[in-house]
């Protein structure tokens, strides 16, 4: 049995126990009134008119908060800040080389956002338009992000590990006519060829006038005359006064895409005021935040994680945030120890894949250091196993600091079910309680509400207002999404179980999500990527159990008549999908099978190929329904490696 102290008594301002019981009646029985007041905490243009206007219900669809308010989003994250806390570090850069890195106050940022955004402005980009963003870890990844919205354009950032493929789909998608990039990336010593890429992806689509490049390494890049210059350049050629362009509530604020269980990933439409509240409120209350944290979260802002956790909730709040441009296994396994001790940071939140990688290395690389300024720790992405939290509670925590374990999503905006510090007893791998403001079922897979203590799909009955507004280009594919499966009901894809406490346990994705490292992919992507090579006929793509990863990936093939299996192929298909669409696809195991296990209607039979990967051929169960009933020997007799 581990020995956890039960959660501490919340310092003043901090959410104990009665505050969460009050704040959860409140949004319960009057959510008018609650997110009245909880929207005070914003500097708003023009005052609201209506707290809330929602239905779920197919015929009746629509989801809106703070109609009639107008407000600016870098406003809220830098302007308000400027009289009190204008000389306090916004941003502490930490480079990939250990050291290396810079701080940004609250007053470089804001001249910063304002060059950025006149810039953009000086080439054509204003309301609606949108902006996309590849870029490394640096803060004018940040300060570009602000830009956009201080003019209303609408930025999709692409996580700089994608491919020039998944780049290129992403920009076609939505229309953009501006990128921000980089000279390249920097990451575990490796040179990432961002311009290069953008490059390459323009050539793959239309509609592109101009690329602003960031100075990041120095490295020699091709510029296009006429489409593309320096941003450092052309920052220095405009004024830094840019008023922030009043918004409405409900105006888009960014696109994320992000892979679903069908087809390709959609672009995930964020509004303006409700994200920012829910953003802002979250940070506050899930990580305690005071004024002299040091807030880091090592997620990349090409993740809703770094969207909301590294830049828009701790600068909405005056915080001090970290951008890490680098890895945690470089330059050795101590690097988080070392950097948290250089930095004195106070709050860390990561992901479970990287506590159970750096676990593995052993508990020297983190007690040679200190850790004494760490107060709190979180964890996101994907179920923690009670190892791995263990190990971060008492090695890395020292057995003093609370862990959050934070569930939500990129369609939620911000964290849904979490701890709270002061309020909340541990519970390792579980993430325990909804926030206040959050709905939360559990309904079996005909849609039954199941109460007590069960196991079953997680719903959210009722809209925040950090909730994802539509698909970019596609509100059908929306409601059809996520409000189908279970009507009038919010779907959230994931399995979870509920303990006699009232505590949410989740189990992990119900769909055809399978989640690598944190890093949530669509099998259907990856088949697609697959069956686009010239020697493959068909593809099945399942998770499989990974001690680090959490999911694995897991492909099997079929090849076309004539070709023949070989570990040249292989290492072929491998990097055809890295290729396709980026590192984090790369197949673990590739399994040649002559054909896919299928019922009578073509269907093919996942539950098999799922017990196949895990290795759990005893418990493969009916397979009365299959088509050919041979196929489980030829299967089974398959090359995998
Ligand atoms: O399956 C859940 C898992 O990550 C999925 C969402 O992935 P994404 O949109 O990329 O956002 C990740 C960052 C919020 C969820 O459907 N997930 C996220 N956090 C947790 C989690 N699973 C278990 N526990 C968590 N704390």
């Amino acid at each position: 049995m581990l020995d956890i102290a039960p959660a501490p008594t919340a310092r003043p301002g901090g959410i104990d126990r009665a505050d969460y019981d009050r704040q959860c009646q409140a949004a319960l029985v009057s959510p008018d009134a609650y997110w009245r007041e909880q929207a005070t905490a914003l500097d708003w243009i023009r005052p609201f008119d209506t707290v809330k206007d929602v239905s779920f219900a197919a015929e009746d669809f629509r989801i809106r908060w703070f109609d009639g308010g107008q407000i600016n989003v870098s406003a809220n994250c830098l302007d308000r800040h400027l009289a009190t806390r204008g000389d306090q570090v916004a941003i502490i850069w930490e480079g990939d080389a250990s050291g290396e890195g810079a701080r940004i106050t609250y007053r470089e940022l804001h001249d910063r956002v304002c060059r950025i955004a006149n810039v953009l402005k000086a080439k054509g980009i204003g309301r609606g338009d949108r902006v996309t963003l590849y870029l490394p870890m640096v803060p004018d990844a940040a300060a570009a992000m602000l830009a956009c919205t201080r003019i209303g354009a609408i930025h999709s950032i692409v996580f700089g590990g994608f491919s020039p493929e998944a780049l290129a789909d992403r920009i076609r998608d939505c229309g953009s006519r501006l990128v921000i990039t980089a000279d390249e990336g920097c990451r575990g010593g490796r040179r990432i060829p961002l311009k290069a890429n953008v490059d390459s992806a323009l050539e793959r689509c239309e509609g592109v006038e101009h690329v602003l490049v960031l100075r990041r390494t120095g490295g020699d890049v091709g510029m296009t005359p006429g489409r593309d210059v320096w941003l450092d350049a052309a920052m220095a050629d405009v004024s830094a006064d840019c008023p922030p362009e009043p918004m409405e509530a409900e105006d888009p604020l960014f696109i994320l895409y992000t892979s679903g269980s069908t087809g390709k990933p959609k672009g995930v439409l964020h509004t303006t005021a409700g994200y920012l509240l829910w953003v802002a409120k979250t940070f506050r209350d899930v990580f305690d935040h005071r004024d002299s944290d040091v807030f880091w979260c090592t997620a990349d802002i090409g993740w809703v994680t770094g969207h909301s956790y590294v830049v828009y909730g701790p600068l909405a709040n005056g915080a001090t945030t970290v951008m890490f441009d680098g890895v945690p296994n470089y330059p050795d396994h101590g690097r988080l120890w070392e950097t948290v001790d250089r930095l004195g940071v106070t709050i860390l939140y990561t992901a479970p894949t990287a506590i159970r990688a750096l676990m593995r290395e052993g508990d020297d690389w983190v007690t040679r250091h200190s850790r004494a300024s760490l107060r709190l720790l979180g964890s996101v992405g994907e179920p923690i196993n009670p190892e791995a939290w263990a190990w971060y509670h008492r090695v890395v925590g020292d057995g003093r600091c609370p862990i959050v374990d934070t569930w939500w999503q990129t369609e939620t905006g911000g964290i849904l079910i979490s701890p709270l510090p002061h309020a909340t007893d541990p519970k390792p791998g579980a993430a325990t309680k909804p926030l206040p403001g959050v709905q939360a079922q559990i309904v079996d897979s005909e849609g039954a509400v199941l109460s007590g203590a069960v196991e079953g799909n997680l719903v959210l009955t009722d809209s925040w207002p950090g909730q994802m507004r539509s698909v970019w280009g596609d509100h059908d594919r929306f409601i059809q999404t996520y409000f189908t499966t279970y009507p009038g009901k919010y779907f959230t894809g994931d399995g979870c179980r509920r303990d006699d406490d009232g505590d949410y346990w989740i189990t992990g994705r119900v769909d055809d999500v399978i989640n690598v490292s944190g890093h949530r992919l669509g099998t259907a992507e990856i088949e697609s990527a697959l069956v686009a090579h010239p020697r493959v006929a068909e593809a099945a793509v399942v998770g499989m159990p990974h001690e680090v990863k959490g999911q694995g990936i897991y492909a099997f093939v079929t090849l076309r008549v004539g070709e023949t299996s070989t570990d040249a192929l292989q290492n072929e298909l491998r990097q055809w999908v890295r290729k396709q669409i980026g590192p984090v696809a790369t197949p673990d195991a590739l399994h040649f099978t002559p054909s896919l296990p299928k019922t009578r209607s073509g269907k093919i039979m996942r539950r098999i190929l799922r017990k196949i990967a895990e290795g759990d051929t005893a418990a493969i169960g009916d397979t009365s329904t299959l088509a050919d009933p041979t196929i489980l020997d030829k299967l089974l007799g398959g090359c995998k490696n």
